[in-house]
């Protein structure tokens, strides 16, 4: 299922190389089932991410002989190993003969030197699919040295659990069916939002950062309980239930924010007087401020 565009149809090919304009696409579908000739998956770097790629695909019918992973620390390698039952490479350029999509999950810093191991070894109809915060687009075609089909994904720490939140954009060099291929298999990991790269900052900011903002607010909702005498764990359990049933009226009730808010805020009310003070102290412009900032850091850091 998706919501806003069809993704399916919108074409990437008519923008020129690496000029991407600004659009959404918000893509929901769950992948349930694959066939048997699929092209092979490749992941270098089995940390953190590189793991939760891997569990992911694994949990969701991608079959052990479709995968070729590479990591280069030993006890993590032989972690993954026996964790997965995979076989595990300590040698990158492997891959690259046996895999059409090749998932870089290390760490930025160590891109360069990976670009340079592995470029003589990409075929034409490679396609990279970097998850490396702030390297861009042409960061990785210029390390690469030659045109190589390119698809980069800003995917947030929820891709642990399947609800992660996850920007992508890609060159023109990337085929729709291919795009089609990478995106059945990164939505296990949770939502794409398919924006301009000009955007990533942003992304990064609201989905990279967001969790700590919103368990700012979380901890807040959880101390001022405490300080008005409720026992931690029952205000924790409070808290949590509000969240957990305020985002489930928006998704099952269909409602914007703004408006559910209004049904909460009765006049002359207790809301509204909390509101009133969050409102004085500048609470949603501060908010902005803080993404915004955080959007502002992303791009310092992009190499
Ligand atoms: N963690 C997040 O929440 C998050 C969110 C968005 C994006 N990202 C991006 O995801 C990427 C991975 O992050 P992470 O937290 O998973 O990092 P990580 O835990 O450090 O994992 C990277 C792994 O790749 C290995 N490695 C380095 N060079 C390699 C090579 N040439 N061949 C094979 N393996 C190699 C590293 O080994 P060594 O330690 O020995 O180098 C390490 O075990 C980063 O680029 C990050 O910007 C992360």
């Amino acid at each position: 299922m998706q919501r806003c565009v069809d993704s399916a149809k919108f074409n990437f090919k008519i923008f020129p190389p690496f000029v991407i304009k600004q659009y959404i696409i918000i893509t929901e579908s769950k992948l349930t089932h694959r066939g048997n000739n699929l092209d092979k998956i490749g992941i270098i770097g089995l940390g953190n991410m590189g793991e939760a790629i891997l569990k992911s695909l694994l949990k969701n019918n991608i079959q052990k002989e479709h995968m070729v992973c590479s990591e280069a620390k030993t006890e993590r390698a032989d972690f993954i190993e026996k964790t997965y039952n995979i076989k595990i490479t300590k040698n990158p350029e492997k891959l690259t003969g046996q895999a059409k999509y090749i998932v870089l999950a290390i760490k930025p810093q160590d891109s360069k030197e990976l670009m340079k191991d592995i470029a003589k070894h990409l075929n034409d109809s490679t396609v990279l699919i970097s998850i490396m915060a702030g390297v861009t687009i042409s960061n990785i075609t210029a390390a690469i040295g030659k045109p190589v089909k390119i698809i980069r994904i800003m995917p947030n720490i929820c891709v642990k659990v399947g609800e992660g939140i996850m920007g992508l954009t890609c060159n023109n060099l990337v085929e729709n069916n291919e795009l089609d291929e990478v995106r059945r298999f990164m939505t296990p990991l949770g939502k794409i939002i398919e924006i301009g790269e000009e955007l990533m900052n942003a992304v990064t900011a609201m989905g990279g950062s967001g969790p700590a903002f919103f368990l700012l607010f979380l901890e807040a909702m959880i101390d001022a309980g405490v300080k008005m005498g409720i026992p931690r764990d029952k205000s924790k359990m409070l808290s949590f239930q509000v969240v957990r049933g305020t985002l489930k009226m928006l998704e099952e009730e269909g409602l914007h924010p703004t408006i559910l808010k209004e049904m909460v805020v009765s006049p002359g009310g207790t809301t509204i007087s909390g509101l009133a003070h969050l409102e004085e102290k500048a609470f949603k412009g501060n908010i902005i401020k803080a993404v915004e900032k955080a959007a502002k850091r992303a791009k310092e850091l992009s190499l």
